[in-house]
Parts: structure tokens; C-alpha cells; sequence
């Protein structure tokens, strides 16, 4: 199925059949659920399967939003503790939230394409939930989501026109279907608009070390340093400097390994320090012969 066709055909369902969902089926969709996007890939998210039909019985009598008996619900849990180690406050209150819902989109879209039914749910009794379930402290549940073959196809919700959602460059200004194509205009940049694209981005870069987290700092510095060195034609090309071109090369093959190998973007880091420092013994020792 067509992922369109899926975003649009899936349909929250609330009433489903008895036949319990196959084991593949179910891996299948957790396997769709992990590949979602997640800040910083810290991929907080543990997924509790629910199939025992006490607990699933018990689940609905503490989720005033939990409609329907279906053979299978999904509960998302986020791990807030690990989440705020490795990802300060930014990470733990709202990339969480982000994250398992991103997770949760995936759920329901893999399910419908594989013929099942889903409905998110948010109206339950935290304390409940993690109760029943044995979700320990520094783990929250963040959404449920509830699975089975429909029993019925649900009418589409109405959904507010794209024109009253979309708006075009600026919030509020009309956003026209077929216009959307920009002109095409290329900004002339001097060196100190350079240098001064540089400074914001060093402010908010600070200010993002305050709730980002923490080794975005040192990612963040890492890209400052090949931004400078891109500088262009100020007080001579920094960029026609060959050691400073590849030292450039060399961070912008490198930085993101903060996404996903934090050991190689500390091996990186050690290794731009080495090269500088090289080279710095090369350029300032030399010349004392
Ligand atoms: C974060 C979130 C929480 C939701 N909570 C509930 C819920 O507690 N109970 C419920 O029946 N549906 C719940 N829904 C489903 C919405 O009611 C449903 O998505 C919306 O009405 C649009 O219908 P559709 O999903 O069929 O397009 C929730 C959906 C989301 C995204």
C-alpha cells in the first residue's frame, strides 16, 4: 500500500473482531514503530504488548478513552530519567512526547496497511497504567495504542481545508495551491553578513545548551569552526587555506556521528584537536627554525 494512500485511509477504530492478531503481524509493527525518528536518536520508547486478556480488561477499566475490545493494545512508554541524562529538559519533556508519538504514527499506519485496526488513546490513569503493567519510576506510559481487525469502516472525521491551514512564508498570509513555487532569488552575502550569520548562530546555539542535550554543545562548536572556515573572502579566504580545507572536509564527513556513534564523534573530536594542534606545532615551531 501506497504510504499516501495508507496516512489517508487509516481511521481510528472502535470496534473490532474477536480474532486475536498474528505474532508476525505484531512484530511487524513494532519493527515500523522503532524506525520512527527520534531528537537526537535517543529512541526513549519501550513497548509494552499487551495480549493477556485480564490485563487488557483491566487497561480498559482504567482508560475512559480505551473503546472497544481488541485482542492487542500497544502501550508507548518513554524512559524520562535516561531521556534527561542523555538529553537535558528539552529531551525529557518534550522530545519524549515527540518521539513516541512519531512511534504511535508509525503503529497505525503499518497496522492499517496490513489490514488492522487501530485507535490512539490518551484518557488514562497514569498511575493506574503503571501500576498494572509494572512500568517502573523513570518511566512513563505516553499513549496506547489499541489493535485488532475492525468490525467496521469508520466514516473519515471531517478535516479543515488546507487553505485555512497552510499559510505561505508568514503565518496568517495566504496560502495559494498553485503558487506555492518561490522566486527564485539569490542573496548576495558580504563577509560580515557572513560573520554575522555566524554570531546568531553562536547566540542560539548557546541558548540551546541550555535545554538540548549537552553534547549538542560540543556538536554545535565542532559546526561553528567549518561555518568560519567557509568564511568567505574576509581578510584573505580562510576556505583557500589547503589544512583548513580539509580540517573542514574532515568535521562535515564527521558531526553527525552525534546522532547515532557517540564514541566516533568523541574519536572525531579528539582527531580535529590533533590535527590542529599538528599543525599549529608545523606553523609556529617551524619558523623558529
Ligand atoms: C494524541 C491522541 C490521543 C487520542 N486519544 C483518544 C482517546 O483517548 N480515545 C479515542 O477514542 N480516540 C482518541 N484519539 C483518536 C482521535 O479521536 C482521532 O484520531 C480523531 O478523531 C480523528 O479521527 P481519525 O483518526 O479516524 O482520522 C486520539 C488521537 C490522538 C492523536
Amino acid at each position: 500500500m501506497d504510504v499516501i494512500e495508507a496516512i489517508k485511509g487509516r481511521r481510528s477504530v472502535r470496534r473490532y473482531k474477536e480474532d486475536p492478531v498474528p505474532g508476525e503481524l505484531i512484530e511487524r509493527i513494532l519493527d515500523a514503530a522503532r524506525w520512527a525518528p527520534t531528537g537526537g536518536n535517543i529512541q526513549p520508547w519501550r513497548f509494552v504488548v499487551v495480549k493477556d486478556k485480564i490485563l487488557l480488561a483491566l487497561l480498559k477499566k482504567v482508560s475512559p478513552g480505551y473503546l472497544g475490545d481488541a485482542p492487542l493494545a500497544i502501550v508507548i512508554c518513554s524512559e524520562k530519567e535516561r531521556s534527561y541524562r542523555v538529553g537535558g529538559p528539552l529531551a525529557k519533556d518534550y522530545l519524549t512526547i515527540a518521539d513516541c508519538s512519531m512511534a504511535a504514527a508509525n503503529i497505525t499506519l503499518a497496522a492499517h496497511a496490513l489490514g488492522l485496526g487501530t485507535c490512539v488513546v490518551k484518557s488514562f490513569s497514569h498511575n493506574a497504567v503503571k501500576e498494572l503493567l509494572n512500568i517502573p519510576s523513570g518511566v512513563e506510559p505516553e499513549l496506547i495504542v489499541v489493535v485488532g481487525y475492525p468490525a467496521n469502516t469508520p466514516k473519515p472525521p471531517p478535516r479543515e481545508p488546507l487553505e485555512k491551514v497552510t499559510y505561505l512564508n508568514r503565518y496568517g498570509e495566504n496560502f495559494q495551491k498553485w503558487e506555492v513555487e518561490t522566486m527564485e532569488k539569490k542573496v548576495e552575502q558580504t563577509g560580515n553578513d557572513y560573520i554575522f550569520e555566524l554570531i546568531l548562530f553562536l547566540a542560539t546555539s548557546a541558548q540551546g545548551c541550555l535545554n538540548e542535550p549537552p553534547l549538542y554543545g560540543p556538536f554545535r562548536l565542532l559546526d561553528a569552526i567549518s561555518r568560519l572556515i567557509d568564511l568567505p573572502d574576509y581578510g584573505g579566504s580562510l576556505a583557500q587555506d589547503p589544512f583548513l580545507k580539509e580540517l573542514k572536509n574532515f568535521i562535515d564527513s564527521r558531526k553527525f556521528l552525534v546522532m547515532y556513534d557517540v564514541e566516533g564523534f568523541k574519536r572525531a573530536i579528539d582527531e580535529v584537536v590533533m590535527r590542529l594542534t599538528n599543525e599549529a606545532k608545523n606553523r609556529y615551531l617551524k619558523s623558529q627554525g
